[in-house]
C-alpha cells in the first residue's frame, strides 16, 4: 500500500491522556492553531473561534467550573465526577484549545470537527500529543461555566463543540496499539 509523511502522521495520531508538565512553545501553538483555521468549513463563513489557554491556574478554574456543573447532574456517574477531588477533564495537559462556533449554523459541529482533526494532525507532526476533551459540550451553558468562558474570550453566542488538550506525552504511560474495525468501508467499482 502507498504511504507518505501525511498518511503516516494520520495513522500515528493517538489520543493521549497523560502529559508531562512541559509547556509547548507558543510558536508551535500558533502553527497548530493556524492549521485549524485552514480546515474546510460550511460556505467558508469561518464563524468558529479557537480559544487557547496556556495558563495552569485558568485551566484549573475551568475544570472546577465544569465539575461544579457536573455536580448538579441527576446522573450518578456525572455527579460523582463533579464531586471528585482528582477528576481533571483535560488530563493536566499544559494547553487546552476551546473550539466553539455559532450554533445557528447547522454545520457548526462539522466545521469544528474538521478544525479539531487539523489541530490533532498539526500537533502530531510537531511531536505534540493531543486528546479530544468533550466536557464543555454539555456544560458550556451552565451559568458559572458560561461566565468563565466569556471572561476567557469565548464569543457569547457560541456553543463549545470540543476542546483539544495539547502537551508532551508522559513517557511512563503506555498507549495500547490501535486496531481498526473491519467492514466499515465499501468500494463500488
Ligand atoms: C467526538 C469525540 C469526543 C471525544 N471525547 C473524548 C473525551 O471527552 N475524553 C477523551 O479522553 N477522549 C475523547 N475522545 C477520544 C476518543 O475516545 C478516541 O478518539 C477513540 O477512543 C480512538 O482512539 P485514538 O484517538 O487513540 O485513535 C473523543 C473523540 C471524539 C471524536
Amino acid at each position: 500500500m502507498k504511504t507518505n509523511a501525511v498518511l503516516e502522521n494520520i495513522k500515528a495520531r493517538r489520543s493521549v491522556r497523560a502529559y508531562t508538565s512541559e509547556q509547548i512553545a507558543r510558536e508551535d501553538l500558533q502553527v497548530i492553531l493556524e492549521a485549524a483555521t485552514y480546515a474546510p468549513n460550511g460556505m467558508h463563513l469561518e464563524t468558529w473561534h479557537f480559544t487557547a489557554i496556556r495558563n495552569a491556574d485558568k485551566l484549573v478554574e475551568l475544570n472546577d467550573r465544569i465539575k461544579g456543573a457536573f455536580a448538579k447532574s441527576d446522573e450518578p456517574r456525572i455527579k460523582e465526577r463533579g464531586q471528585s477531588q482528582t477528576y481533571c477533564c483535560y488530563y493536566h495537559a499544559p494547553t487546552v484549545v476551546i473550539v466553539s462556533n455559532d450554533p445557528t449554523q447547522w454545520w457548526a459541529a462539522m466545521d469544528c470537527a474538521c478544525a479539531i482533526e487539523n489541530l490533532f494532525l498539526a500537533a502530531r507532526s510537531l511531536g505534540i500529543a493531543s486528546c479530544w476533551v468533550n466536557q464543555l459540550g454539555t456544560t458550556c451553558d451552565d451559568p458559572q461555566v458560561r461566565e468563565y468562558l466569556t471572561s476567557l474570550g469565548v464569543p457569547e453566542g457560541h456553543r463549545v463543540y470540543g476542546c483539544v488538550a495539547l502537551g508532551y506525552a508522559d513517557p511512563q504511560t503506555l498507549i495500547k496499539m490501535k486496531t481498526v474495525k473491519a467492514g466499515t468501508v465499501t468500494i463500488i467499482d
